[in-house]
């Protein structure tokens, strides 16, 4: 999944780097919030620090140490996720049960596999090394993976403690909502897909061809302002925006806002990873289902982007790959800031939701053995997220890249973008 070149001195040293910044992500966290699981969906934070280790352990140290044998025969079975060429792992939904090892054994294991794969990096001859390259670099971008996960859960385990606490980032200005404009992209016959230099997930390749009829994207996000009016027009109310499906959770849940919106005397405010705040209407709407995305769109005579329009449009504009990404440390969407003519808030903020369904592209190869697991047996079901969220590592980000979710998944940091057919539309602020 690389073409990325490495000697033993490099990969050392992004090998420490990674695994600085898991560790620094849980910091501000104590043992006991490291062994809370609040909902099947979301894992420990000590679950995510020690199955990246094992991802290390499994994939790279079992393939190359001398008498291997695992640190633990039970953290094998513990902290595999979902590989099932490697054996039996522990139910997911039970993760919060694993009260032991506590966060502290899972450090003397991270210190263990980390002092181990220094060892193997710094004994092995240049063709074991070409060899295990692309994997221990696959195991940078899980772990980033994870470092994202971590904060999106630890944000839903902390929002059910009633005391609020906080885990860190203050909260930006409040913002004044932004006009809203449109970037024209032409289509044809366009190439979606990776290719070239750089690490890309099995997922994103081949590149390939796609036909686009002419659109035009929004210029930024969705806000929290304009949510609030699809709400006040009865927005969760009214079936006839909704998929059907999309209705039924709506009528099932009792979803009448935001994943982390609640109402008080009749002001609303939103759950961040910095406290609880009357929701600003200039931020970015986030924390919401592809559904309600779907919904809001039709409410306001506009529909998703696809994947392929999404891709296309941000290469055309030649955008570096910078925005709020978690390296900001502000660890929640900011305002989109003032019209460019070209689009903003394309990496970082939230994830995008579009109307592409997850599937392999014309051609894609799962990579052979477990590894194989990763990404392509996850594909039904499932809807492409594009962009980036202010939970993303950097380095993490790319135009290619295909994030997925179930339709009514609500904790991921997920926003929305409109789209529109080519014929112009009445936009309010710059029409490029
Ligand atoms: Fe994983």
């Amino acid at each position: 999944m690389t073409t990325t070149t490495w000697d033993s001195d490099s990969l050392r040293a992004r090998f420490d780097e990674v695994r600085a910044e898991t560790e620094r992500l849980a910091a501000p966290l104590s043992p006991e919030d490291q062994t809370v699981q609040s909902m099947p969906d979301v894992s420990p934070t000590k679950w995510h620090r020690a199955h990246v280790t094992w991802f290390f352990e499994t994939f790279v140290l079992a393939d190359c140490e001398p008498g291997f044998s695992p640190f633990q025969d039970a953290y094998w079975f513990l902290f595999n996720s979902y590989y099932e060429s490697v054996g039996p792992r522990y139910a997911r939904p039970d993760r919060g049960l694993i009260t032991r090892p506590g966060a502290h054994d899972v450090g003397t294991y991270r210190g263990n596999v980390d002092a181990r794969m220094r060892d193997v990096l710094g004994s092995v001859d240049g063709g074991t090394l070409d060899k295990l390259a692309p994997v221990i670099e696959l195991g940078f971008h899980h772990e980033q993976q994870h470092q994202e996960l971590l904060l999106m859960d630890i944000k839903h385990v902390l929002s059910r403690n009633p005391l609020q606490p906080v885990y860190a980032g203050a909260p930006s200005p409040r913002s004044e909502p932004d006009p809203l404009g449109w970037v024209d992209v032409e289509g044809g016959l366009v190439e979606i897909g990776h290719e070239g230099e750089g690490f890309r997930f099995d997922n994103e390749e081949p590149r390939h061809r796609v036909w686009l009829e002419p659109y035009r994207l929004a210029d930024r996000l969705v806000t929290n302002g304009e949510w609030l009016e699809f709400m006040a027009d009865n927005g969760y109310g009214r079936h006839e925006l909704w998929l059907s499906d999309g209705r039924a959770r709506v009528v099932q849940d009792g979803w009448r806002a935001p994943f982390y919106w609640s109402e008080l005397d009749g002001v609303w405010f939103e759950h961040t990873l910095h406290g609880t705040f009357p929701v600003d209407p200039g931020l970015p709407v986030s924390h919401v289902s592809f559904y309600e995305a779907e919904a809001y769109a039709t409410w306001a005579g506009k529909r998703l982007p696809s994947e392929a329009e999404w891709e296309h449009a941000v290469e055309q504009d030649g955008q570096q790959v910078r925005g709020n990404l978690a390296d900001a440390r502000t660890f929640h969407p900011r305002a989109a800031g003032p019209s460019t003519g070209a689009l903003r808030q394309v990496y970082g903020d939230c994830w995008e939701w579009t109307s592409s369904a997850y599937h392999p592209y014309p051609g894609f190869q799962p990579a052979p053995g477990a590894i194989g697991e990763y990404n392509g047996k996850f594909m039904s079901n499932q809807m492409v997220l594009r962009g980036g969220c202010a939970l993303t590592p950097a380095g993490h980000a790319r135009a290619t890249y295909r994030n997925f979710f179930p339709h009514g998944a609500r904790w991921a940091l997920s926003g929305v973008r409109l789209a529109d057919g080519g014929a112009p539309v009445r936009a309010t602020g710059v029409v490029a």
